[in-house]
């Protein structure tokens, strides 16, 4: 049994250890916190794109940095998973990629409200949260990975359509882009998203054009936006599926897949010889 001058003791040691414990653990998280937050990056950008985001209640349907309302997906790595090109689109019309299908609001915010609001939220997914959120669950991909990998069958340049049109934010292509996206379709299984390398292997030129001009009709609920002709026209498919056909070593070349040793003017070079053919002998 405790005397009570010893009770009170033990009551004001352990009070002031857990104090001083309690003082030095805030003091050392106040000091971290500038490093972990890049206080450096906080650009007048990223914070007019803090009050847009204040201002619209944008937390009502999202969360970020996990605060917020669940209707919404979290955005606090969005810039990473989407990358910017997606998100200008996608934030200039939330319904021109999936008609009818998603319920954003349609701020109608000019261009440059929309660089603010990406300059925050590229800053938030920049910030160190001990790996907070944590990667989608590959383990349910429904999509065989084989096809997902990065099978870079060629060194020639990427046309900056890709980039432009924002393929690239959920697919590879010779060793840009997306490498291992996984996203969920409307069923809310997780889709992977195939690598562009090989789709020749997978699709004819018809099939693809049909394919990128309107996936849903061909796959409803497919996770593959309508980027035609809100964000593609029609030529620009054609210009697509040309160049990821001539990613086929055995296609003809043509224009849009000029020999690498023969720019531009040069005419056609002849087909290659077989790569093995059998000796005479
Ligand atoms: C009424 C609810 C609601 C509000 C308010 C809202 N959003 Fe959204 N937002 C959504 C929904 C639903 C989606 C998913 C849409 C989809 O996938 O097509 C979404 C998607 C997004 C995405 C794309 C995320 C991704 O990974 O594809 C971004 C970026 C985004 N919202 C930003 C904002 C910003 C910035 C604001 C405030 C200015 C805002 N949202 C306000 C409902 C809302
Ligand atoms: C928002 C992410 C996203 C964007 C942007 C996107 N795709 Fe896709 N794409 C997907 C997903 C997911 C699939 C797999 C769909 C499925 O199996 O349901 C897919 C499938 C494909 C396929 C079929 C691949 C195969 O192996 O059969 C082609 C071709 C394709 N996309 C081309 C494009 C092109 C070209 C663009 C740009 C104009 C583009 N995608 C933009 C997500 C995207």
């Amino acid at each position: 049994m405790l005397s009570k001058s010893q009770a009170r003791t033990f009551f004001l040691g352990g009070t002031g250890v857990f104090s001083a414990a309690f003082l030095a653990l805030t003091f050392d998280t106040h000091s971290r916190i500038p490093a972990r937050t890049h206080t450096e990056a906080i650009t007048p950008a990223v914070a007019r794109g803090k009050r847009i985001w204040e201002n619209n209640n944008c937390m009502g349907c999202h969360t970020l940095f996990g605060e917020g309302a669940y209707y919404a997906p979290e955005l606090t790595k969005s810039v990473e998973r989407r990358g910017k090109e997606f998100l200008r689109i996608f934030l200039k019309d939330p319904e021109a990629m999936f008609p009818g299908q998603r319920k954003m609001v349609n701020y109608h915010f000019s261009a440059e409200q929309i660089d603010d609001t990406i300059a925050f939220l590229d800053w938030c997914g920049k910030v160190d949260l001990n790996g907070f959120p944590a990667k989608p669950p590959l383990q349910k991909t429904i999509v065989p990975v084989a096809a997902q990998q990065m099978v870079v069958t060629s060194t020639r340049e990427v046309p900056a359509i890709f980039t432009e049109k924002t393929c690239l934010a959920c697919h590879s292509l010779l060793g840009k882009g997306a490498p291992n996206m996984v996203m969920p379709n409307l069923k809310g299984e997780m889709v992977a998203v195939p690598s562009l390398d090989e789709v020749y292997k997978r699709k004819s030129r018809p099939d693809l054009v049909k394919w990128i001009s309107n996936p849903q009709a061909i796959k409803p609920g497919t996770p593959m936006p309508t980027l035609v002709p809100a964000v593609v026209s029609t030529a620009q498919v054609e210009e697509i599926a040309d160049f990821l056909m001539s990613l086929n070593p055995s296609a003809p070349p043509t224009a849009a897949a000029p020999a690498a040793n023969a720019p531009g003017s040069a005419p056609p070079p002849p087909a290659p010889a077989p790569a093995a053919a059998p000796k005479a002998n």
